[in-house]
């Protein structure tokens, strides 16, 4: 059954995923000044935030495991992460510790990426043991969390108590052991809703906005006569996420609807420490392995490198002071919530 629905996740996700679709990151332009290139042998991509430090901004997030081709899939991402040396997040960990014999299919996130950045995935409902089990079973460096009331509501099978996840949340950040990042994934997270993840303790709100992937629209497509068509453009999109919580005093990572180079510069300069891609590399690594998801990976390292070079960037943190301009639906959601 869980095994079903994470091939369904995986098949309906990269039908969601066509070329050339817009999105609200297409509302964020960089004021071009032509004298303010630096030399690109001064550009530097690491990151740093809450006293960790990644060579690269990017990262493969969470999607997958628990069946075996998902299994399969887990391989090839981290043998990707492996390669280019960014960081990686497995999937839900709810079938392994629902059934261990599971295991493999997320295990392979460690045994293919021994040295590379891991992070564990769970969900806020986790008790502070399956929380460490699913930590223990990658010695994974940091647990994403996923919220995702959104997903659950739609689906038949889904969750219907939400109540405790904020109370859970504390109690896994206090004995965990390594820093929890909590995470959307697709709708966004308020200002509000970061001052709360502060509040808690966590260490980085992933902020997972509208305009990539949408699982209400994958759940609803799961089953006939699915009748939460009207929720599909529910949430917020990444921009307007970060423009949202940028002085709330939390690392934000920016993720949800990342299409290309350009997106992850967009969502640096917003203010994330690193910006994190779903959709965008599964459809890479379906249609042509880990070898076409280096190479997409490689690539994207040395656009970004490229385009911090002509904006005048030495590091992402500097993208921050990036003039950027505003326009369209991102404009408006600025407006609306009293955003300079
Ligand atoms: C996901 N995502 C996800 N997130 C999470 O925290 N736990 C999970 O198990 C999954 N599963 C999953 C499966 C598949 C097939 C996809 C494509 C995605 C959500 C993911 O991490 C991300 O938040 C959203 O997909 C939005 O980012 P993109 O896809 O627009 O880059």
């Amino acid at each position: 059954m869980i095994a079903d629905r994470k091939n369904d996740h995986v098949r309906l996700a990269v039908e969601q995923h066509r070329p050339g679709g817009g999105n609200e990151f297409d509302d964020v332009t960089f004021i071009h000044h032509a004298l303010a290139g630096i030399d690109r042998e001064d550009v530097s991509l690491t990151t740093r935030f809450a006293g960790v430090e990644w060579n690269t901004p990017l990262y493969i997030n969470a999607m997958t495991g628990g069946s075996t081709k998902t299994g399969d899939i887990n391989r090839d991402l981290a043998i990707a992460a492996r390669e280019t040396g960014v960081a990686i997040a497995s999937g839900s960990m709810s079938a392994y510790l629902k059934d261990p014999a599971s295991a493999p299919t997320f295990r392979v996130l460690r045994d293919e990426n021994p040295d590379g950045f891991v992070m564990a995935n769970i969900n806020a409902n986790a008790s502070v043991a399956h929380a460490r089990q699913a930590v223990d079973l990658l010695a994974a460096d940091a647990l994403q969390i996923h919220l995702n009331t959104v997903q659950e509501i739609v689906m038949p099978e889904g969750d219907r108590s939400f109540a405790a996840w904020g109370p859970r949340i504390e109690e896994i950040v206090a004995s965990v052991g390594v820093p929890v990042f909590v995470k959307e994934v697709g709708f966004g997270l308020s200002r509000e809703t970061v001052l709360c993840l502060r509040k808690l303790g966590v260490t980085v709100a992933d902020v997972g906005g509208r305009g990539g992937t949408n699982f209400a629209r994958i759940e609803n497509s799961r089953r006939a006569g699915g009748d939460y068509a009207h929720v599909g453009d529910w949430g917020q999109s990444t921009p307007a996420c970060l423009l949202d919580a940028s002085d709330v005093g939390l690392p934000l990572f920016g993720s949800g609807g990342v299409r290309h180079p350009l997106d992850v510069v967009r969502g640096l300069a917003l203010g994330a420490s690193a910006v994190g891609v779903a959709g965008t590399f599964l459809k890479t690594v379906l249609d042509g392995g880990p070898d076409a998801l280096i190479a997409q990976i490689t690539a994207w390292l040395d656009q970004i490198k490229s385009i911090m070079t002509v904006l005048g960037a030495r590091t992402p943190a500097d993208l921050s002071r990036c003039e950027v301009r505003i326009r369209g639906e991102l404009r408006d959601f600025c407006a609306d919530r009293g955003i300079d």
